[in-house]
């Protein structure tokens, strides 16, 4: 039986790699941290000393990294994926990255003669968990795209075909500016309702069944209490970190300097995500702690 190789074990990525597990699959693992390698050697993996032993084992590769810069070392290191890569190998990338560098290290495989789609996924640590995360997905072709989706169905339940490579980057980066955009929005809103003398509960039943409506107020409001079981209620902790979400927004931000698209609410996003993301109050929490700093409150 063929194996696949997994590189990048992280929050998203251990995950991943062990539903291919639960589904069967052989792999050959790499990561930096020795004790997730560890643990999958445990778990019947064999573990790769450098991202160019994973390529010379097997031609279906999938990297879930933290940011463009490791995915470009992880290709073009000197013990990186294309120093051994072989004709006919797949990679796909789950990493959220600079759309360029999808554009770039695709280039970079092709001349290897191997195929490379951009793969980003939505659905957070649950969705890894439990296997229905959605992949946006750049595979250039069809046939490429069902190739690959073979694989990615047994990570996720929804893989979308969104056309030429790059554009799973695309996709990714506008949802995420969009997201980091309205929880300022939300958390807006619903200071200044709580201020007027609203009840939150109350308020976020109208936004809900209004025109305002969005994820951010009816499903991951940032108001502690409105709705349980997400990290707004248990000091945000887990959920999606306030540097990730300001490592998006540069990402769109660079986007939006190289398409010339304007993006002012992006940009105010961004600044304010930075700010938070290297406060010590704020940093290592769920980026709906935005609520608190905007209600200039340490918790
Ligand atoms: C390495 O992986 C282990 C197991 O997943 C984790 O507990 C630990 O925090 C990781 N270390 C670093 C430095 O990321
Ligand atoms: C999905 O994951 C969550 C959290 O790990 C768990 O509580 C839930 O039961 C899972 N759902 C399914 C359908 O497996
Ligand atoms: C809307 O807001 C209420 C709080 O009033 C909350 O309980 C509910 O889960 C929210 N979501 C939806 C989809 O109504
Ligand atoms: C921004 O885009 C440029 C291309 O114009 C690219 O070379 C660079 O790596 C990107 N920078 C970041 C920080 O993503």
């Amino acid at each position: 039986m063929s194996v696949i190789g997994f590189i990048g074990l992280g929050n998203m990525g251990g995950h991943m790699a062990r539903n291919l597990l639960k589904n069967g699959k052989k792999l050959i693992v790499y990561d930096v941290n020795k004790t997730v390698t560890e643990q999958f050697r445990a778990e019947g993996c064999e573990v790769a000393q450098h991202p160019a032993d994973i390529a010379a084992a097997s031609k279906e590769i999938i990297t879930v990294l933290p940011s463009s810069p490791h995915v470009k070392q992880v290709y073009t290191n000197d013990n990186g994926l294309l120093k051994t890569i072989q004709p006919g190998t797949l990679c796909m990338d789950s990493s959220t990255i600079d759309q360029i560098v999808s554009l770039e290290v695709a280039q970079l495989a092709q001349k290897k003669k191997a195929e490379y789609i951009d793969a980003p996924i939505s659905g957070g640590v649950t969705g890894a968990q439990n296997a229905t995360l959605t992949f946006m997905v750049g595979a250039g072709n069809d046939r490429t795209f069902e190739r690959a989706k073979a694989i990615l169905d047994l990570m996720g339940k929804n893989i979308v075909n969104l056309g030429a490579v790059g554009n799973g980057q695309a996709a990714k980066i506008c949802n995420n500016m969009l997201l980091g955009i309205q929880m300022i929005a939300v958390s807006e809103a619903m200071n200044l309702g709580i201020n007027m003398g609203l009840d939150a509960k109350a308020l976020a039943g109208i936004i809900n069944t209004s025109s305002g409506r969005c994820w951010s107020s009816d499903t991951y409001n940032p108001v502690p209490g409105v709705i349980e079981g997400i990290p707004s209620g248990k000091g945000y902790a887990g959920g999606f970190g306030t540097s990730l979400m300001a490592k998006d927004l540069s990402l769109a931000q660079n986007a939006s300097t190289n398409t010339q698209a304007p993006t002012p609410l992006g940009s105010l996003a961004h600044q304010i995500y930075r700010i938070l993301a290297r406060d010590p109050h704020y940093q290592a929490k769920d980026f709906g702690v935005v609520y608190q700093f905007l209600k200039k409150s340490n918790f």
